[in-house]
């Protein structure tokens, strides 16, 4: 309503007849520069319709009798406001209409703010506002269409309402009007409909435009020829289908055209790829684009970022992708590339830092020539079917600090890490499912690989023992030993790598008892667990994420679970009571193994725990009632061991199915439809007095299993990219 009648005089000439004579006056009654009452009056307004707390600074600033002199806001020598800058003010409500009644408002900064509610209609098509920033806000609603009666051009150049709640099509008709607008930014909401490509129809200067992160759907409509200033055009994570349009490849400007994460199909057009001629960044990843990367490709000298990842796209690397020597990241992960890599020349591309060809059906070995690549940092070549052997020309990349080699048909583990020792950079090492059959290496290294703190060597049926050398990583962070054929026992240095909180050794033949040492490792026994560490970013995700996810926070260390798995072995002894002491552990898996005695209560330590498997042991006892307190399991197993007596019931543990308990003759408890009897019942402790109320248990039993899930799922996929 308010809206309504706001809009209804904003453009009327009572206003200005009226009431431009009155702030004369005012403004001749009061000293220059001071604000007018009018536009004091609005700013009141707009402070009335916010929410702010008794400490927020604009409670104390905004009460003089000069608005001009007001915390963020500027005036004109007249003492009009014509700037409003409040970013990061921690601003609640509402942004009210009557800020529209500023008639030399030229700019307004509001983001980072609180603000909820809609964006008023006349504020937005002011016809005084340049630029117009409301990102980061919680506004919500469509963004109104321009009044069909506006006539005139505005003058807005910049309007961001990035990462908002809008919802609904964006705006078709107003950007006829809107003739100056030069950087339009819409991303991270929830608007519907066509991309609007008539945009530049009226807005001739569009420079910048970012749509990413909406529900835009369809396909691209013509029209973006028409802009012919456009640099950037931004519409990742939409859902977007069909061909790109003829004319968007008219856009000559174009200098970053990012569309990852939509439905676009059909082949990379020769002709017009090589119309793209100013491009820069190209990024076309997570679609469902076919055919081979066209010749033309070495047209665009100015590439730096080619993002064709998560496609369909098959042939070889075509040689004129040699021509492209200003490329800095080359990800072409996850289609069906093929060919003899080794025939690939990549020393005119000595500008690479990240080349990502994982997941794809490449053949022969590592090209030679990658090995000129000096400002090389992070290298997958993962899941391919590479084969040979790293050579020496590996060691000229010493800022290489990511390396994935997996999943391929790689040779000689003990010459390639002799060879990566030399590279000093390296922090990742993923090498899992080598080298085949081949002897562990051991060596009397000690200062080598100093930075390293993810190291995988999983599946790759070495033999030998976990050898000393190890012990010597102490920024380790993650070990995979997974899948080999190892043989001895655990050593007793584990406690000595003060960083290490993922270990993998399961899947193979160590024996033994599980050695104390083992339950002294420093951070999962400290009480901030992985919230210490180095929160740095990996330059390449380590993880092969199959979920759809644009959070960059997955490439860091802490995005995986503090894990201790033994699984598969052929561990003996009791479980060591000490465990409970790694309070940071998300993971423990000591399943498939010997292991007798009874289930330690101490466990119940392990209030992060989010699996437990120690199914398939010989484990005898009852299983402690204290394990019900163990609120964040989401995978729970005692499976197939010689446990007794009931299952502790009315929290946690009975709400896991059957499976988890079955094969143990002796249990009994609802869950697994075998009642107790009386002389069992006997022996129950009693029940908690402090039973949680059951719709929260529930709802935090819902959560948490996705949570878990989540998790897990990360955790198992690990060491495979
Ligand atoms: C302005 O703020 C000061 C202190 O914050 C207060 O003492 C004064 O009464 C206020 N003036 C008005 C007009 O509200
Ligand atoms: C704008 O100013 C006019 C005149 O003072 C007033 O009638 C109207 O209510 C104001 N609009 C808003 C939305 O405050
Ligand atoms: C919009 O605002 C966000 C956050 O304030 C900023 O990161 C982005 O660069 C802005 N967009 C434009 C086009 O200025
Ligand atoms: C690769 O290209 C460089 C020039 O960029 C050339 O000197 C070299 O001989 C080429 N190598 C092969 C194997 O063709
Ligand atoms: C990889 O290439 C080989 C031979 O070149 C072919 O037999 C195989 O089907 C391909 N695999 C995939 C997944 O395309
Ligand atoms: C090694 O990495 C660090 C940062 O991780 C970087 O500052 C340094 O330049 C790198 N060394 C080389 C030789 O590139
Ligand atoms: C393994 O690699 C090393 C270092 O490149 C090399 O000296 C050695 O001959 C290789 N061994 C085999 C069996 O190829």
């Amino acid at each position: 309503m308010q809206q309504l009648l706001h809009a209804g005089c904003y453009h009327s000439n009572l206003f200005i007849s009226c009431f431009v004579p009155i702030s004369i006056l005012l403004l001749l009654a009061s000293p220059l520069n001071a604000c007018s009452q009018l536009d004091r009056e609005s700013l009141l307004s707009f402070h009335d319709g916010l929410l702010l707390t008794t400490n927020n600074s604009l409670v104390d600033s905004w009460n003089g009798s000069d608005c001009c002199l007001w915390e963020g806001i500027g005036c004109n020598t007249n003492g009009a406001v014509t700037r409003i800058s409040l970013p990061s003010k921690e601003l609640r409500g509402e942004i009210s209409p009557a800020l529209a009644n500023l008639t030399q408002l030229s700019y307004i900064d509001l983001s980072h703010n609180w603000l909820a509610g809609t964006l008023p209609s006349a504020l937005l098509w002011s016809s005084s506002i340049v630029t117009f920033d409301v990102s980061f806000n919680r506004l919500t609603g469509g963004l109104p269409e321009l009044p069909s009666s506006t006539n005139g051009a505005l003058p807005m150049k910049l309007l961001n309402v990035s990462s908002n709640c809008f919802t609904g099509p964006f705006p078709s008709f107003s950007w006829g009007l809107t003739r100056n607008l030069v950087a339009l930014d819409g991303s991270g909401n929830s608007f519907t409909g066509l991309v609007p490509a008539s945009l530049c129809g009226g807005s001739r200067y569009l420079d910048f435009l970012d749509l990413s992160r909406n529900q835009f759907s369809g396909n691209i409509p013509h029209g973006f020829g028409n802009c012919s200033e456009l640099r950037v055009f931004l519409a990742g994570h939409n859902n977007l289908i069909g061909i790109l349009p003829d004319d968007l490849f008219e856009a000559a400007s174009l200098r970053h055209l990012s569309l990852p994460n939509n439905h676009l199909s059909g082949v990379l057009d020769g002709k017009r790829i090589a119309k793209l001629s100013n491009i820069i960044m190209l990024d076309l990843g997570g679609n469902e684009l076919s055919g081979h990367l066209p010749e033309s490709i070495g047209q665009l000298v100015n590439l730096e970022h080619l993002a064709l990842y998560s496609n369909r796209l098959s042939g070889n690397l075509p040689s004129s992708l040699s021509n492209c020597t200003s490329l800095k990241d080359l990800n072409l992960r996850a289609n069906n590339f093929n060919g003899n890599l080794s025939a690939f020349n990549f020393s005119s591309l000595s500008n690479l830092n990240t080349i990502d060809l994982a997941i794809n059906n490449f053949t022969g070995g590592i090209p030679e020539s990658i090995y000129t690549c000096r400002n090389l940092i992070a290298l997958r070549l993962s899941t391919n079917a590479l084969t040979g052997q790293v050579s020496h020309g590996m060691t000229n990349l010493q800022a290489l600090s990511f390396l994935s080699l997996s999943i391929n048909y790689f040779t000689n583990i003990s010459g390639t890490l002799n060879i990566l020792k030399k590279c000093k950079n390296l922090t990742v090492i993923l090498l899992g499912e080598n080298f085949k059959h081949e002897a562990f290496p051991d060596a009397d290294w000690t200062g080598e690989f100093q930075r390293l703190q993810i190291l995988s060597l999983g599946k790759c049926q070495l033999t030998g023992q976990i050898p000393f050398w190890l012990s010597k990583l102490t920024n380790l962070e993650g070990l995979d030993l997974s899948g080999n054929k190892l043989t001895g026992t655990i050593p007793s240095w584990f406690n000595t790598l003060p960083k290490l909180f993922s270990l993998n050794v399961s899947d193979n033949y160590l024996s033994g008892e599980i050695p104390q040492a083992i339950t002294e490792m420093p951070l999962l026994a400290s009480e901030q667990g992985v919230a210490q560490l180095d929160p740095s970013y990996f330059v390449l995700p380590v993880f092969n994420l199959k979920i759809k996810s644009w959070f960059p926070q997955y490439n860091k260390l802490s995005a995986f679970s503090p894990s201790l798995s033994l699984r598969n072995n052929s561990f003996t002894g009791a479980i060591p009571p000490e465990i409970g002491r790694l309070k940071a552990l998300q993971v423990l898996d000591l399943s498939f193994n010997n292991l007798s005695g009874g289930i330690p209560p101490q466990l119940d330590n392990l209030t992060n725990l989010e699996k437990m498997d120690l199914s398939s042991n010989h484990l005898t006892g009852m299983i402690p009632p204290s394990l019900n307190n163990l609120n964040f399991l989401a995978v729970f197993s005692v499976a197939d061991n010689d446990l007794e007596g009931p299952i502790p019931s009315g929290n946690q543990l009975d709400t896991f199915p059957i499976s988890s308990f079955q094969g143990n003759p002796k249990l009994c408890g609802s869950v697994i439809n075998r009642p107790c009897s009386n002389s069992t019942l006997g022996d129950l402790p009693p029940l908690s007095t402090k039973r949680p109320n059951r719709d929260l248990l529930l709802a935090v039993a819902l959560g948490l299993t996705f949570g878990g899930c989540f998790l897990l799922g990360i955790f198992l996929q690990l060491y495979i990219g």
